[in-house]
């Protein structure tokens, strides 16, 4: 019986690592009565290393497939702590530590592809280091990173080197440095045709480390470039990412709204509960150089001033279509490096982001 048990409870995970915590060595000690038949009393012991967060849900998972099994058994589970001694540090506590060195954390989202999101964030994080602020990027689109492309960065592969606490701290990823920004990208680690293992079910795990396992140092803005659309391993992934808001891109079409609303609830969802910045409404209006004082609305007029005084929310800025732009990201140099009216729009989207946060 005692195997049966066992073979139950390998089939609990633990959330963080995604690994069975039979194979942890979590559970020991357990004891069934009657041991022969359909048990009515089951008892065993879960031992963690140190102090774990998510034992309270481990627990409840582990009584729940036991009760699954056998109706109306009783389950008691007695919690160890080992006294954790010189291992290397865990993930989170890691994350606390690598992330008392940043000053906010904000999420770069969609709610589908292609609106400009990558666009959007790689600038905004360029405008933020001109205005003087120490930034990173996290370019975390499983579907489409964009941010080697983007940056002219594509050869980089990161170097992990050991923490700064000494032997038995954790290895950190060290970001590229250009353009005053510090980058990391998904794209960095796997040719674009293997992306395809970003989206397993480990994809959040590696993700989060991809984002917070980084030697960032001392940052005031890290903006995520998450990946488009709000399915479970993103409200995963926001769940566990400590975020200080996040800004919604969208183009300025009627049919974008049920998108933005998508990505909004993703946030405003009660476990997670990230303050929504605002929108920016991208590719708002294209100016061409001979006519300079014509706009023309290709994608309808104050979309997303509408949708945002809808939605209740601020209208952080309106980004128009440059051609610059999409040169700008196809050569890997960010418009918003430039001195002209393509980088003033992120300047400005910079300088309102900063005065809230
Ligand atoms: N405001 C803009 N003006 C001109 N081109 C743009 C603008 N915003 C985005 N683009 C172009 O549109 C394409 C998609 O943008 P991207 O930022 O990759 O979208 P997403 O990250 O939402 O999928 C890219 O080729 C980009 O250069
Ligand atoms: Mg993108």
């Amino acid at each position: 019986m005692e195997n049966r048990i066992l073979e139950l409870l390998s089939g609990v995970v633990h959330p963080d690592t995604g690994e069975s915590i039979v194979k942890m060595g979590l559970v020991e000690d357990i004891k069934c009565s009657p041991d022969e038949t359909v048990p009515s009393e089951i008892k065993f012991k879960l031992t963690f290393t140190g102090h774990d967060p998510l034992s309270g849900a481990i627990k409840r998972e582990c009584c729940s497939v036991l009760e699954a099994a056998f109706p109306g058994v009783k389950v008691s589970i007695m919690e160890m702590i080992r006294e954790r001694k010189n291992v290397k540090k865990t993930v989170n506590e890691l994350d606390t530590e690598e992330l008392q060195k940043i000053k906010h954390i904000i999420a770069i989202a969609s709610g589908k592809g292609g609106v400009g999101k990558s666009t959007v964030a790689v600038n905004l994080a360029v405008a933020l280091a001109k205005k003087g602020y120490k930034v990173g990027l996290a370019d975390a689109d499983v579907y489409g990173p964009s941010v080697p492309k983007m940056t002219a960065t594509e050869g980089y592969r990161p170097t992990a080197i050991e923490g700064d606490n000494g032997p038995s701290s954790f290895d950190l990823l060290v970001p590229v440095e250009k353009y005053g920004v510090k980058w990391m990208s998904i794209g960095y680690f796997a040719d674009p045709d293997q992306a395809l293992i970003w989206r397993g079910p480990m994809a959040c795990n590696a993700l989060k480390q991809m984002i917070l396992q980084v030697r960032w140092g001392e940052l005031d803005y890290l903006l995520i470039d998450l990946p488009p659309g709000t399915g479970d391993i993103h409200i995963t992934l926001v769940q566990s990412i400590p975020l200080s808001g996040a800004v919604i891109v969208t183009t300025p079409q009627a049919v974008a709204l049920a998108d933005v609303m998508k990505g909004v609830n993703m946030f405003t969802h009660k476990d997670v509960n990230v303050p929504i910045l605002g929108l920016v409404e991208n590719m708002s209006w294209f100016t061409p150089a001979e006519l300079p004082t014509n706009r023309y609305f290709i994608f309808g007029h104050d979309g997303g001033k509408k949708m945002a005084d809808r939605l209740g929310l601020r209208l952080l800025g309106q980004i128009p279509i440059y051609m610059s732009l999409r040169e700008g990201g196809d050569a890997g140099t960010p418009a918003a490096l430039s001195d002209g009216t393509d980088a003033e729009a992120f300047l400005h989207l910079a300088e309102r982001i900063a005065e809230d946060n």
